[in-house]
């Protein structure tokens, strides 16, 4: 969702404004624009389409400038064209503006605007708070009281209801970038007499590593090469100056056609990262630094509340199941969206885990807030390090899988599954409802899962073959068991996505309650059957299926030689241990949703209509 990128100092800002905008590609946008400032006064391009097109407009254009700001856009307030794009003009054009989020409240301002005889040229909410700034400054500065554009950025914001990450370039002062933040992120890196200040850390670690996440409330002015927070009450703050370990590479497509496929492959490593300096299987060991003073809470939890969105709420119906398992703790799990507007009960000794890869999702956000105001305890499983849940939650663990670029979620997935397995495990050690000889033997099998998976992929071109017969199919059923259930919920989600096919998963055993009505020898029904306790059963669904000529592929087990008799297509997978089977299971799914979307042309990482980080609700 919307992009920041801004930068003062004495590099050419324009390259590296449209650079930073193409790093943050991934979080989906609709237009793009850029505003800077030179002997030629604050000038703006913007346009509506990727960021290529922004930068054809500004060919043959004067762009030389020290300081500058740029912002892909998802629309919220008005469709996407040009004029909607941002940055935006004050009304009297001596500040411009960038803005993630929503102000909610927005109208009224407006109104009262327009009252004062203001104008608007867009339907956005932010050129209304661009105008309501400019109106407070030049309100102020004709009284006697006459205050700095800070304060008239400060006033306003108090009286802003929503959510925002902003961006201001004052017309007046070419060292000056005014930012704010709440409820979106806004990270700002320091450099030699240089800033930068971004949504997330992508567009910056090429230039510095030392970042300063600006949190809520709070205002950051950047003037002649100094920097100052202060909140919206006016207190002077020390902003933490953190080291960021993120890599180049690790943003970058590596060689791979897209990020996707990128990240799919890099699973083995990326799970064995959510491992590491956790686990030692050779003496049993498990520890979850960010857990230790919260573990006997876990252990002993009445019940756990799992929240997340999409794929991270697939990762809690996994997580469900093995902390029933193993823990004995019931568990429940709930879209964040819907938490967040019942009445839910919490009671005492209750747990709220909330799963997100982004840590920024309006949506989970929200829900962690009700949960506290509810006394929960809450735990956090995040991938991006300094995230807002990161830093909203109690205890928890980063699931380090390294950046997600790709818009559809895999690595993450497997590493948030990962994470909230050792969390389970050592729920279930605390608590001793878990044998040694058990405990044992799963740190054993996590510790061979990269191993695994690695074996999976090595069947991409199986996959390939087989997304080649059902390239232009308009339907998908997905089915599992038992722990494939969320698995085959999450490849549904995985080829809607990306290839814009419906899909849908299902418990298999439900098939017969409705959904049966549609196979017919027109339907792919894409079935994990791996030889777990509920394989004779899967087996019998999968024979429903065919006797209605539907069109099977099965992901099975590694020397199952009955299914192939059965089914039109299977990929095999290693043995696993049940309750550690979607970490393998999901894997085909995602080559599959993939190789599929690509024959199709679709545009994998940044699918229509989506945003990697949605942070609005
Ligand atoms: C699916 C996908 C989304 C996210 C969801 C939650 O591939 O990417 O469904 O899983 O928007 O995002 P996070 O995990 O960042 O809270």
């Amino acid at each position: 969702m919307c992009g920041i990128v801004a930068y003062v100092g004495h590099r050419e800002a324009c390259p590296l404004v449209i650079k930073g905008l193409k790093r943050l590609e991934y979080r989906g946008y609709d237009s793009a624009g850029v505003a800077l400032m030179n002997g030629h006064g604050l000038k703006i391009y913007k346009k509506k389409g990727k960021v290529a097109a922004l930068e054809h407009e500004l060919d043959g254009k004067e762009t030389h400038a020290t300081i500058g700001m740029g912002h892909t856009r998802w629309a919220t307030h008005g469709e996407p064209n040009d004029v909607n794009a941002h940055p935006h003009y004050s009304f009297h054009r001596k500040l411009a503006i960038i803005h993630n989020g929503i102000i909610e409240n927005y109208a009224a301002i407006k109104q009262a605007l327009l009252k004062k005889g203001h104008t608007f040229s867009s339907d956005t909410d932010t050129e209304v708070l661009g105008q309501f700034i400019e109106d407070i400054w030049e309100h102020q500065a004709g009284a006697s009281n006459a205050g700095t554009l800070e304060d008239a950025v400060r006033l306003a914001l108090q009286e802003v209801v929503g959510a925002y990450a902003i961006v201001i370039m004052n017309e007046a002062d070419p060292t000056q970038l005014i930012a704010a933040r709440k409820g979106s992120p806004l990270v700002i890196g320091v450099g030699e007499n240089e800033f930068f200040l971004a949504s997330d850390a992508t567009p910056i670690v090429e230039y510095t590593k030392d970042v300063i996440y600006l949190n809520d409330y709070e205002i950051a002015v950047i003037k002649d090469g100094t920097l100052k927070v202060v909140t919206l009450d006016n207190t002077t703050t020390t902003p933490y100056v953190h080291k960021i370990e993120l890599e180049l590479e690790a943003i970058e497509k590596g060689g791979f056609d897209h990020f996707m496929l990128k990240e799919i492959f890099e699973q083995p490593r990326s799970i064995a990262d959510s491992m590491r300096g956790r686990v030692q299987a050779d003496d049993a060991t498990l520890q979850l630094g960010g857990l230790r003073d919260y573990l006997d809470k876990l252990a002993k939890s009445k019940r756990i509340v799992i929240i997340g969105c999409g794929t991270s709420w697939h990762a809690g119906l996994v997580a469900e199941y093995i902390f029933e398992e193993l823990a004995r703790i019931p568990v429940e799990v709930e879209y964040a969206s819907e938490f967040r507007y019942r009445n839910p009960i919490i009671k005492e000794g209750d747990i709220v885990i909330a799963i997100s890869q982004s840590g920024e999702t309006a949506d989970t956000l929200a829900a962690i807030e009700l949960a506290k105001s509810k006394g929960a305890t809450i735990f956090g499983v995040c991938n991006v390090v300094g995230s807002s849940i990161a830093r909203a939650t109690d205890a928890g663990a980063y699931t380090h899988a390294g950046p997600e670029i790709g818009v559809a979620s895999t690595k993450a997935f497997t590493a948030q599954v990962t994470v909230l397995t050792l969390m389970a495990l050592a729920a279930a050690k605390r608590k001793g409802t878990i044998s040694d000889s058990l405990f044992r033997q799963l740190l054993a099998e996590l510790e061979s899962i990269p191993a695994k998976v690695e074996k999976v992929l090595q069947a991409a071109d199986k996959i390939k073959e087989i997304a080649y017969i059902f390239t232009y199919a308009r339907n998908f059923i997905y089915l599992g068991r038992g722990l494939n259930f969320p698995v085959a919920l999450e490849g549904a989600l995985k080829l809607k996505e990306i290839s814009y096919i419906h899909a849908e998963g299902y418990p298999a055993a439900e098939m017969k309650h409705g959904p049966i009505a549609l196979i017919d020898e027109d339907m792919p029904v894409v079935v994990i059957a791996t030889k777990d306790s509920s394989y004779e059963k899967i087996v019998s669904n999968i024979q429903e299926v065919k006797a209605r000529k539907g069109r099977v592929i099965a992901i099975t087990t590694e020397g199952d030689t009955h299914l192939p008799g059965i089914v039109d297509f299977t990929i095999e997978i290693p043995k696993v241990h049940e309750v550690l089977v979607p970490l393998v299971s999901v894997v085909p799914l995602q080559l599959l949703a993939y190789d599929i979307a690509v024959m199709r042309g679709r545009n994998v990482d940044q699918p229509r209509n989506l945003a990697k980080s949605v942070t609005v609700e």
